[in-house]
């Protein structure tokens, strides 16, 4: 990804926005473009909404290659470009491959993978299929998948980044039943990424883990926002509390959104998502007011009651 290219790409993104946000209520939020947030030391930034791709690529087989298509197209036209993916089912993935790299995305895209076999030549086994089946010489962030086999893989990672092979490297997590692994990890070692689990409803990384990683200078990345879409389950068919306005809150969506993304260690947070108008959605989760403490407090006092 380059600097031109991102400098069309928010030109090209704030016209069709004006176009197609102009008929929507709310659509002067959508002059804005995307805010980014720095990778922690580096001048590169990213963009603070992105795609975790697991349900929309999943269903490859299903539906055809519209689905993923459409919803990057949805991504990068809201001012994103963080993908998160990895190679599971290679028919699907040979297809993820072909869209990622259409002449509308590929160079808009920050794609991010991962390795989650165990054993030293399984792991760059799978970095080899991964740069085959995406049709990429390099992976913009390459990470260890929940931790698995992570002495193993960490070097692993180190050298395919000293040989250019992934521009950052990183590990996540899913769960708060591997941050005591992960807290003697990032004390020993400087990944540039930890992806990890976090929402208004699994708040359990807030006390400890995000001050951690904000300290030590590490890029954070938030998977389950939604907790796999059990948020919404949970929400049932309540209406957004008008008080939601007040930080340009338009869906139960965004305000999960909303509450995450003013936390100081967030990178950027994925969102999961087969559908291109919820990807429309969340991405302009991201412009227009963010709650300050006072009214973040008085969005888990809201959840807690639910
Ligand atoms: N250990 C790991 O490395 C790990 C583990 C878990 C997750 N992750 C990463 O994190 C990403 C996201 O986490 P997740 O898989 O738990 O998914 P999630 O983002 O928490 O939730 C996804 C669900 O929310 C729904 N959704 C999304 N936007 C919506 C909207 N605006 N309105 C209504 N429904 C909406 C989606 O349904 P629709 O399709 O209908 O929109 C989907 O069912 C994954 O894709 C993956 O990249 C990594």
């Amino acid at each position: 990804m380059t600097t031109s290219n991102l400098t069309r790409r928010k030109f090209l993104a704030a016209g069709s926005a004006l176009g197609a946000l102009s008929q929507l209520p709310g659509w002067t939020l959508a002059k804005e473009a995307m805010p980014r947030r720095r990778i922690p030391g580096t001048d590169e930034s990213l963009p603070i909404i992105g795609l975790g791709s697991s349900k929309p690529v999943s269903q490859i087989a299903d539906r055809g290659p519209g689905p993923i298509t459409e919803v990057l197209r949805a991504l990068v036209e809201g001012g994103g470009s963080v993908v998160d993916t990895w190679p599971r089912n290679p028919t699907n993935d040979a297809v993820l491959g072909e869209v990622i790299n259409l002449p509308d995305l590929r160079d808009d895209l920050f794609v991010a993978s991962k390795i989650d076999r165990t054993g030293r030549e399984a792991g760059l086994e799978q970095f080899a299929e991964t740069l085959q089946l995406y049709q990429r010489e390099r992976i913009d962030l390459l990470q260890i998948f929940s931790l698995t086999d992570l002495d193993t893989h960490w070097k692993t990672l180190r050298q395919l980044k000293d040989d250019g092979k992934v521009r950052y490297i990183g590990v996540t997590v899913a769960s708060e039943s591997l941050y005591a692994e992960l807290a003697a990890f990032v004390g020993r070692e400087q990944p540039d990424f930890v992806q990890i689990n976090y929402s208004i409803t699994e708040r359990a990384a807030e006390s400890r883990m995000l001050p951690m990683l904000a300290d030590r200078g590490i890029g954070v990345i938030i998977n389950r926002p939604f907790m796999n879409g059990d948020y919404f389950a949970r929400l049932g068919d309540r209406p957004l509390p008008g008080w939601t306005a007040e930080f340009d809150c338009e869906s139960w969506a965004q305000f999960l959104l909303k509450y995450i993304l003013p936390h100081p260690a967030v990178t950027c947070v994925l969102t999961e998502t087969s559908n291109p108008s919820h990807m429309a959605e969340n991405a302009r989760a991201a412009l227009g007011g963010m709650p300050d403490e006072a009214a973040r407090e008085r969005m888990r006092e809201f959840i807690n009651g639910v």
